[in-house]
């Protein structure tokens, strides 16, 4: 075998809330995850040595070495598989990214969950569906997800999956990328502060939210437009103010909905349908308030095997 291709998608959040710090510094979570046809490609061939290349969209931004999400995907897999029969050998990783780095997309955790499912063939350890997520889960926050793909609620750090039973309705999102990026750490801790300054205001417990599930039940695209929530956009925005301006912009030109995407700064619109999403896109790249745009549609599925040979 000379290498396996898997392609994965990027991720918004139509729900994003966010409960108290936990004690290991993480924050629970209930959110909810939607994939969306902005695709990364990961190949993995076998190697004298572990190594990883990166190319594409912000390919100067992702560390190339073992510090790589991809690379500490391989070397969980590969702890995992040691005491089957199989030879998990040392493999060459490439990147091919269109994903943006640190957009509030998930492009790290996309190529990991892809570089797992490509060594998992390639190895062809056996490990059921279910062990892949765990190990998945133990790389990232979002890594499990993007392994799923779909529509789905995340609870506990985001791990912990049900599949969202929706109908086969299409989504078409207008995403516009930020000039600059930011840190979800960082942005988790402006959450923070934010609400510790709000004196006497202790965070509640995340719920989901009931109204966007029925939405997303019904297939209504206006309705799933007005329930979009991220408890994450004012820290977004607090340390990146220009965000104010790309979702007024967005909401003047008439969408059903608008949010920053995770910890941002990629901000994201819902279009009626794909006409309004072009003529959405064409009007915010002509408005300045963006570096570029993107139309995506969702959901598509997890990160799937595209070539093996
Ligand atoms: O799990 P992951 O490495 O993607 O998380 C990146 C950072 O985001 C964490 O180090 C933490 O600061 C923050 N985070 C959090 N609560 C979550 C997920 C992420 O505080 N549920």
């Amino acid at each position: 075998m000379t290498g396996i291709t898997v392609r994965v998608p990027a991720k918004l959040n139509l729900q994003l809330a966010v409960g108290p710090p936990r004690a290991d510094g993480y924050h629970d979570l209930v959110t909810v995850f939607h994939a969306v046809s902005l695709f990364d490609q990961v190949t993995v061939e076998p190697a004298g040595r572990d190594e990883v290349t990166v190319a594409g969209e912000g390919a100067d931004r992702v560390p190339a070495g073992q510090d790589n999400l991809a690379m500490r995907a391989v070397a969980a897999l590969r702890a995992a598989a040691r005491n089957r029969k199989t030879s998990p050998g040392s493999v060459h990783v490439t990147i091919a990214k269109r994903i943006p780095v640190a957009a509030g997309l998930a492009g790290g955790s996309a190529d990991a969950a892809a570089a797992l499912v490509a060594c998992n063939e390639l190895w062809a350890t056996g490990l059921t569906q279910r062990r892949l997520r765990e190990i998945a889960a133990t790389v990232g926050s979002d890594v499990a997800f993007a392994l799923l793909g779909g529509t789905a609620v995340g609870r506990g750090r985001g791990e912990q999956l049900t599949p969202a039973l929706a109908p086969t309705t299409r989504y078409h999102w207008v995403l516009a990328f930020a000039d600059g990026q930011l840190s979800t750490p960082a942005v988790y801790a402006a959450l923070d502060r934010l609400r510790s300054a709000q004196e006497g205001i202790v965070p509640p417990g995340a719920t989901l939210d009931a109204a966007l599930m029925s939405a997303l039940r019904s297939g209504d695209a206006a309705q799933v437009g007005q329930r979009l929530s991220n408890d994450l956009q004012p820290a977004a925005v607090s340390l990146f103010p220009a965000l104010r301006k790309t979702l007024a912009a967005g909401l003047e030109l008439g969408t059903l909905g608008a949010l920053v995407a995770g910890s941002g700064p990629t901000c994201v619109f819902l279009a009626a349908n794909a006409e309004r999403a072009l003529e959405l896109a064409v009007s915010l790249s002509g408005a300045g308030v963006c570096r570029s745009v993107a139309r995506v549609s969702g959901p598509v599925p997890g990160a799937a095997v595209v070539s093996a040979g």
